[in-house]
């Protein structure tokens, strides 16, 4: 078995994933500086660990179109790396914090009317909490639309705004791979977002009804590696959003659960036959 690995940095996750995709088979390490397209790569997987969205999303679909599968396979990237397309998924099958979308700053006013305050507003791609704003009346409103407009990124006149969901001190994130729900933790912080990568405390979290709504979270999607944000709302539990390109190396410490070894494994079921 020839596994590839692609990575822009080595943070723990790809060098605990490099060891334990060793035990099944040859490992390459692909920097992101040493791949072009088409290439002469001759491998039986590929896991994509790049550190950005789009890098991984291209990279998914360049590798498909060479015949080797990736971890995770470009549709999956795509939807899911949306915070705006996941929730298309999401919503006929999972709960998920109300929402609303519009595509010129007017709609987005019209959107957060109909939400009523306080909302988040959020980009459609990114991660670690970045760019979210919390808005709680209309001046605060019109900063955040002033500011986007002048980002000049034609994705940040895609507006999603969600209804601000008042959390106990913490959110849920739960882990899902090939269909199997994996583990899941608790993040506490005083902040209003949670995410561990801005210092929020990890706890296990062992709630059969995480696990029931993960893995149909996962099922919107069918395919793939997915960390998943659950919120406790007043009336129940909410999927917030999915990430197919997980950092899990704070969830694996405090579970105990080996996320790395699941992740190859799950590569080497969608290895070429
Ligand atoms: N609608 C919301 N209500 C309350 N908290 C939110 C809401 N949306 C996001 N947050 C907080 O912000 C964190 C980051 O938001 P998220 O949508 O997961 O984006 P990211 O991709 O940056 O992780 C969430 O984990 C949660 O703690
Ligand atoms: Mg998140």
């Amino acid at each position: 078995m020839r596994i590839g690995i692609t990575y822009t940095i080595l943070r723990r996750e790809e060098l605990e994933i490099k060891e334990r995709a060793g035990d099944f088979g040859e490992v390459f390490m692909l920097h992101e500086d040493d791949m072009v397209f088409p290439s002469n790569l001759d491998l039986d997987v590929v896991i994509i660990r790049n550190v950005g969205h789009f890098k991984a999303l291209y990279l998914a679909r360049l590798f498909e179109s060479e015949g080797i599968p990736v971890v995770n396979p470009f549709t999956v990237m795509l939807e899911a790396g949306d915070k705006l397309l996941a929730t298309l998924r999401l919503k006929d099958r999972v709960p998920v914090p109300d929402w609303r979308a519009g595509v010129s700053e007017k709609a987005s006013e019209k959107a957060v009317e109909e939400l009523g305050y306080p909302v988040v507003l959020k980009p459609v791609f990114g991660s670690w909490g970045r760019l979210l704003a919390k808005v709680n009346d209309r001046d605060a409103l019109e900063a955040v639309l002033e500011h986007r407009k002048w980002l000049r990124n034609p994705l940040y006149g895609i507006h999603y705004v969600q209804k601000f969901v008042e959390k106990p001190g913490r959110d849920i994130r739960s882990y899902v791979i090939g269909g199997e729900f994996v583990t899941a933790i608790y993040r506490y912080s005083e902040h209003w977002i949670t995410n561990t990568a801005r210092g929020g405390k990890a706890e296990p979290c062992y709630d059969e009804e995480v696990r029931e709504l993960s893995l149909r979270a996962w099922e919107a999607f069918g395919e793939g590696a997915l960390a998943i944000d659950i919120f406790e709302g007043s009336e129940g539990l909410l999927v917030n959003e999915v990430n197919p390109n997980m950092e899990f190396k704070n969830a694996a410490r405090v579970t105990g659960v080996d996320i790395a070894k699941k992740l190859v494994e799950y590569a080497l079921e969608v290895a070429k036959a």
